[in-house]
């Protein structure tokens, strides 16, 4: 039983079934008894108007009664009796009855025709004989002893009553059988969709984003659909990027371990002379360089995957940073025939960490350097929050500058030696600080401009800030 009401659809048709039912009762309950009440008051009220009048008008002489009583009865649509009274203790004499006196049997002792005859008036309502109910009245005849009574037998009203009743309960359950199959028809398609967004859900906790969400409906449950597909999309992205990820770093991991291991197996050639040695311990430094970069920028990239790279918010005297940063690559950059130069406006002071701006820096100063061909002039510039880095060679294309930002990106063709981390790290680093870092490149000319918030105080570049 708690299985069969455990679904949205039979709750829903239960809800509506109790609902229905609670309605149906009230009706039957209220507007049923009310009915009855009004035919009945409306009948004794009817006979309560009419009964002083007949009392009034009835003749001295009780010759003329037989006429007289028949023509009120018909009047009144109601049998008319005529009691005297005798006593003490009051009793009743039937004395007139529009039905002839061989039936006045039934209604010598009528109480109501009693209570006005011992002084209660008017004096109305129901009575009960036999089987059935009677609307009845009565008037004292004036300057008499005797009483009229109005009785009216109640069976048509009741009767009617009856039959509403009847035709209210047919109708109810009428109404009720085709509420139940249209409430759970209704209710068990509602239910489906439910359970299509529920398999949906499950398919998508198992990891297959490729089967769109599809309810065309305009009410919650579609909005919920439509949404619920928005995620999906979302989701296959971030999968499809996630596996990119893993594939590009594992490739990259592998080809420096891969390099290693096969100058191991060489050095362990006892017959190689020191030189060969020496040259082969050098590139191998230069591999294990490589791969403690990548190791770091890795890490990088996944701390600002999971929102903690910490950057300070300090002000920093962004021309130091670029003078650190020419220094470091100058000897690289004579050795390559590259004019290295450096122009600084004074106190230019921006918000951000001194230790990532450098590292910023670094990485554009040696993209400069590393992928262009020698003899290229490279000009690091710096004025009010921004830092550039320019270089005279022969430019990044159109359709490769849109993507040099994405990871593992690098531009075919060109002389490469990197992984194609550097410039996404370096964006996450200037978004991160609150700055952007662009890029703006023609044949001939390469420059990224890092942009920062700008110090209000231009004070020492130690001094922390509160953000
Ligand atoms: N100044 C530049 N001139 C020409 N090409 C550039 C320049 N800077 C970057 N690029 C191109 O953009 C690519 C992406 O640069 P990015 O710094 O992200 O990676 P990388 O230098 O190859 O490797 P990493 O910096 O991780 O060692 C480079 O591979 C290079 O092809
Ligand atoms: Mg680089």
């Amino acid at each position: 039983m708690r299985r069969l009401f455990s679904g949205v659809g039979a709750r829903l048709a239960l809800a509506l079934f109790v609902v229905l039912v609670g309605a149906l009762a009230l009706v039957y309950l209220i507007v049923v008894p009310s009915l009855e009440s009004r035919l009945v008051n409306a009948r004794v009220s009817g006979l309560e108007r009419a009964a002083p009048e007949i009392a009034r008008e009835l003749p001295g002489n009780r010759v003329r009664w037989t006429d007289f009583l028949e023509a009120a009865s018909a009047g009144a649509n109601a049998r008319v009796v005529v009691y005297d009274t005798i006593g003490p203790p009051t009793a009743l004499v039937v004395v007139g009855d529009s039905q002839g006196f061989s039936s006045s049997s039934d209604i010598q002792r009528d109480p109501l025709a009693l209570k006005t005859a011992e002084g209660e008036n008017p004096a109305s309502g129901t009575v009960t004989r036999g089987e059935e109910r009677y609307a009845e009245a009565a008037a004292p005849v004036p300057r008499s002893s005797s009483v009229v009574l109005l009785s009216s037998s109640l069976h048509e009203a009741l009767a009617t009553v009856r039959v509403t009743r009847e035709r209210l309960l047919v109708a109810g359950a009428l109404a009720l059988v085709v509420a139940l199959a249209v409430g759970y028809a209704g209710s068990l398609l509602f239910a489906r969709r439910l359970r299509r967004l529920e398999t949906a859900a499950e398919r998508i906790a198992a990891g297959q984003f490729d089967e769109p969400i599809t309810d065309t409906g305009a009410d919650e449950v579609g909005q919920l659909a439509r949404t619920f597909d928005r995620m999906r999309l979302r989701l296959a992205r971030l999968d499809h990027a996630r596996r990119e990820f893993i594939a590009n770093a594992s490739h990259e991991l592998r080809t420096p371990v891969f390099s290693l291991g096969g100058f191991l197996e060489l050095l362990r050639d006892e017959d190689l002379d020191e030189e060969t040695r020496r040259e082969f311990l050098l590139t191998m430094s230069e591999q294990v360089d490589r791969l403690a970069k990548l190791a770091t920028e890795l890490l990088d990239l996944s701390r600002a995957d999971a929102g903690r790279l910490r950057v300070e918010r300090e002000v920093v005297d962004l021309a130091e940073v670029a003078e650190a940063a020419v220094y470091e690559f100058t000897a690289l950059a004579v050795a390559g025939g590259r004019p290295l130069e450096l122009s600084v406006a004074d106190g230019v002071h921006v918000l951000g960490d001194e230790q990532r701006l450098f590292q910023v820096a670094r990485a554009l100063v040696e993209n400069a350097l590393v992928h262009t061909p020698e003899g290229t002039r490279v000009e690091v510039r710096v004025r009010d929050g921004i830092l550039e880095v320019e270089d005279d060679g022969p430019g990044i294309p159109d359709e490769h500058a849109a993507h040099v930002f994405e990871r593992f990106y690098r531009v075919e063709g060109l002389r490469s030696s990197g992984s194609g981390l550097g410039l996404a790290i370096a964006r996450e680093l200037a978004q991160a600080m609150g700055g952007t870092l662009e890029l703006a490149s023609e044949p001939g000319r390469t420059l990224f401009r890092l942009r920062l918030p700008v110090a209000e105080r231009t004070v020492s570049s130690k001094e922390p800030v509160e953000v």
